[in-house]
């Protein structure tokens, strides 16, 4: 039943990408959605910088402020909609929306890797909801099937590909045999990659995206800035090859294991089996596998990004603290979210399978080195190709799989070789994860 005389009032924080593709949705959807909340739900608000962008057609020019009073001095607002990105402002609005015991949804990892504990502490206290669907894997419901669906359950491990800028780029290197410089500036070009980059890249977006989950799914509250974090720009053709020829594709992962007392969390590329259900997640599509003590594997796979399937995350939000708050019930789910502090595992503890890059002078004995220097170090050997033979001046690639193995072992094997002049440049790994 729509009790039409109550209406839920909404300000956006922030209209670009998302915020445009929230009015949309809520616009098109108005019907199905009040049914859902029992109530029509509006948008009255919509803070931006510039007042004068164009906005979707759906956003009438009189939501629009620049004006922040004008929004939280609106005591008609029942649900505010964080949607600007960043730390600052968007914490402190957030702050101040839910100090005015407002519900409060957002799609900001970033705030919520940096402040998710103290914000949600805050709405707890607030006894209102703070709901953040759309901040991790953009129109995958993998918050709520985390908070909900497996909420009985003892999450063993999640494999993220989190990224789908990474993931595009690293597709098309794989399928089209181009370096990561020429897709990156492709991908520029077509609007999947920023034209600074970093922040996808180098993983740090994965990152956060993965602290955001660990709070789910580990009840773990991790600094960002200490999880172990590689981005794909190392990764080159030569990489590609070898991975096809050892029955594997490259893809960015982030991952977090439970590891007894210590929580094992890390960003990086990593090297799959190619009939791994994550191998065939490509282009900029995001997938998550989540593996459950009691459950065993589950897949989540969709798009990761873009206004329409943000938008159905950040609405599937709005719904969901609309009709807590219209129901009496607001504050009850986040408040089951209680993040603490845990351990990481330091990554020399790390064990996996490895794949070894060593690109070498091709002179004689190096091999045995090599060989040495790992076996001194207890690293086994699965398989080793040395690829080609160079020319005056010319290095060849020699490349080791090994078995499972501590990650610091290898690491010392590797300051030993490089006492030795055939290498002029440092030893590659990439891990090999058996999802
Ligand atoms: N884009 C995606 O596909 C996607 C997917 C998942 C999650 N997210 C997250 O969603 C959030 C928004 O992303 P987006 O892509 O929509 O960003 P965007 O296109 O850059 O839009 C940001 C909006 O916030 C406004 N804004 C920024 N700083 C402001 C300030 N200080 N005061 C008032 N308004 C301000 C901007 O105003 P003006 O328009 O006037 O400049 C703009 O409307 C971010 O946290 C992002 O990580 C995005």
């Amino acid at each position: 039943m729509v009790d039409s005389k109550r209406v839920v009032k909404v300000a956006l924080l922030g209209c670009g990408t998302v915020g445009g593709g929230v009015i949309r949705l809520l616009k098109e959807n108005a019907a199905e959605l009040a049914t859902r909340i029992g109530a029509p739900v509006v948008v009255k608000r919509v803070l931006v910088r510039d007042a004068k962008k164009q906005r979707v057609p759906e956003c009438e020019p009189g939501w629009i402020t620049t004006d922040p009073e004008v929004v939280f001095g609106d005591s008609e607002i029942d649900l505010f909609v964080e949607v600007m990105g960043g730390e600052n402002p968007a914490k402190s609005y957030v702050e101040r929306a839910l100090s005015l015991k407002k519900g409060v949804v957002s799609a900001n990892k970033f705030m919520l890797a940096r402040h998710g504990k103290a914000l949600l502490a805050q709405a707890a206290r607030a006894g209102v909801d703070l709901a953040f669907e759309a901040s991790v894997g953009g129109g995958i419901p993998v918050i709520r099937t985390l908070r909900e669906g497996l909420t009985s359950e003892r999450i063993l491990s999640i494999h993220g590909i989190l990224n789908g800028t990474c993931n595009y780029i690293l597709t098309r290197m794989r399928v089209e045999g181009l370096p990561f410089a020429e897709v990156l500036k492709d991908a520029q070009r077509l609007g999947y990659a920023e034209a600074e980059p970093s922040l996808d890249v180098d993983g740090h977006d994965a990152t956060q995206k993965l602290v955001v989950l660990s709070m789910l799914a580990f009840g773990a509250q991790v600094d960002d800035k200490k999880v172990h974090v590689e981005g794909i720009r190392d990764i080159d053709e030569l990489d590609f090859q070898f991975a096809e020829r050892f029955g594997f594709t490259i893809k960015h992962l982030a991952i977090g294991v439970e590891r007894g007392a210590k929580l094992e969390l890390r960003a990086h590329a990593a090297m799959v089996p190619r009939s791994s259900v994550l191998a065939n997640i490509n282009g900029v599509l995001n997938g998550v596998f989540i593996r459950g003590a009691a459950l065993g594997p589950c897949l989540l796979m969709g798009p990761g990004a873009g206004a329409m399937p943000t938008a159905v995350s950040v609405v599937a939000d709005i719904v969901d603290v609309a009709r807590a708050s219209l129901e009496g019930t607001p504050g009850l789910s986040t408040r089951a979210i209680q993040p603490k502090p845990r351990e990481l595992l330091d990554m020399t503890e790390v064990e996996s399978r490895y794949y070894l890059r060593f690109d070498v002078n091709d002179e004689p004995g190096v091999l045995a080195v090599i060989a040495k220097a790992l076996a001194e170090q207890s690293v086994s050997v699965e398989q080793l190709v040395q690829q080609g033979r160079g020319g005056t001046g010319a290095t060849v690639p020699v490349v080791i799989i090994t078995h499972q193995c501590r990650e610091g072992s290898v690491l010392k094997a590797f300051e030993e070789v490089r006492k030795y002049k055939f290498m002029s440049v440092p030893p590659r790994l990439i891990r090999i994860e058996d999802v």
